[in-house]
């Protein structure tokens, strides 16, 4: 997907299905190298992110079968590698979430360091520290992280920063490890829910998923399941920006309100009608005078860092001065520079975005950067006066499926560049 183009001030209306959560899947397929059998993943997005992980599986030895619907079933009776080529670690940072069951099972992991990111620099340090107490002896050679050990044994790991990608990885290591471990200051993210969730079903014994201690009592053997990951919390919070933003009235289904609150509520702040109604949610904005709103984004259950950019986006669009504060990534807000080519009035100040929503949003054509920066370019477009033509777009395809077909769906004006006439994907 190179260019796409969105004609504006569109009132978006109906209904809007949400798929199953890429960083729901992406840990849990990664955990099934721990299983020594068949595990069948249900409700998983056809996503780039999720192809490249699902490659990642097939080097290290796995059969990996695309069913229908979503459904994958990973077979991990034989691994045969112990490394991930850099090619695929390079498209994914999420790749490296594979360290940690290979290091439960196989003893030892070779993987290339992940490198920087368009979000900031996102270091791996609180991953490695954790194997490290876990016994595990880590090298960096020629780019890559050798973790070895003769048997990981449990014990007590206090994460600096709540990270949910180093609870995800230690959680799958130490549940093979002998004995009990304990992560303090653990994320509370659903995603790490699910996948405990997931690891419980395999046979592991996790208790305190969703708090900030969770205990993973190590057991000798993991076998098969089948699992059904969560709806996509961030999917369901950018179409309920989307309805926002376009001062419409949009049903989003299959919606685990508690997994969108801190979005909802902030919605609720700024005169946004948000009703919750079993495994939906209504946002009406028709109408409507919105209001300016503070916001920060932090760790869950706090406001997510991966809706700040659409809510950017949307409080553009809101008379008054709006300040958020980003204080998760460092460098997340390059779509900034973006919608003030749109005629937003944004200035960023360390890491806040002070936002004067006054002026309305010109259509013009600016880039995607990254995945939920692309998000919010195209929801400016959709009440931008003309079009808008957003650059690199297939950054959106690494976690929205679908995405240019619902929004059609709801009456957007979507097109790819190369379609004469303006139909959907
Ligand atoms: C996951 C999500 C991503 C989301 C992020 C925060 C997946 C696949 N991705 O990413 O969409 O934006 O959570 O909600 O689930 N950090 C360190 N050292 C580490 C690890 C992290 O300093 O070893 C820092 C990072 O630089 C960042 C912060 O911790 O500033 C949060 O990162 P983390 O929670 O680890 O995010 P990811 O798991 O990479």
């Amino acid at each position: 997907m190179g260019k796409i183009n969105i004609a504006g001030a569109k009132t978006l209306e109906g209904k809007v299905r949400i798929g199953g959560a890429k960083n729901a899947s992406l840990p849990i397929l990664a955990a099934t190298l721990l299983a020594e059998s068949k595990n069948t993943i249900k409700e998983v997005p056809p996503l780039k992110d999720v192809l490249t992980i699902c490659e990642v599986l097939k080097q290290l030895g796995c059969s990996v079968e695309f069913g229908e619907n979503g459904e994958i079933d990973v077979d991990s009776s034989e691994l045969t590698e112990v490394e991930a080529s850099d090619e695929l670690v390079r498209q994914m940072r999420a790749s490296f979430l594979v360290i940690g069951p290979l290091l439960a099972r196989m003893k030892k992991a070779r993987i290339p360091l992940p490198g920087g990111c368009a979000i900031g620099s996102r270091p791996i340090d609180l991953h490695l520290k954790g194997f490290a107490a876990l016994g595990a002896d880590i090298k960096f050679n020629h780019g890559f992280v050798e973790a070895t050990c003769d048997d990981l044994i449990g014990d007590r790991v206090y994460l600096d920063f709540p990270s949910v990608g180093a609870t995800e990885n230690l959680m799958m290591a130490a549940t093979r490890a002998k004995g009990e471990t304990v992560i303090e200051n653990a994320a509370e993210e659903p995603e790490v829910v699910d996948l405990a969730n997931f690891l419980n079903k395999l046979g592991a014994k996790v208790v305190g998923a969703g708090t900030d201690t969770i205990k993973i009592e190590g057991v000798k053997e993991l076998s098969g399941t089948e699992h059904t990951v969560i709806p996509d919390r961030i999917e369901a919070g950018t179409f309920m920006a989307a309805a926002a933003i376009s001062r419409g009235d949009v049903l989003i289904e299959n919606v685990i309100s508690e997994h969108v609150k801190p979005v909802m509520r902030k919605m609720e702040e700024m005169g946004v009608s948000v009703t919750e109604s079993d495994g939906n949610v209504r946002i009406k904005s028709k109408g409507r005078q919105l209001k300016p709103v503070k916001l920060k984004t932090l760790p869950y259950p706090g406001y997510p860092t991966d809706m700040q950019p659409q809510m950017v986006s949307l409080l553009s669009t809101v008379p008054g001065e709006s300040i958020v504060t980003e204080t998760v990534f460092e460098n997340r807000f390059r779509h900034v520079e973006e919608l003030k080519r749109m005629n937003a009035n944004i200035i960023v100040q360390g890491n806040s975005a002070i936002i004067n929503g006054a002026s309305s949003l010109l259509g013009a054509p600016i880039k995607a950067t990254d995945l939920r920066a692309g998000a919010s370019l195209v929801l400016a477009g959709l009440v931008a006066e003309g079009t808008t033509q957003v650059h690199d777009m297939y950054h959106l395809e690494r976690g929205y499926y679908g995405f240019m077909d619902k929004l059609s769906k709801l009456g957007a004006e979507i097109w790819k560049d190369h379609e004469n006439i303006k139909k959907v994907l």
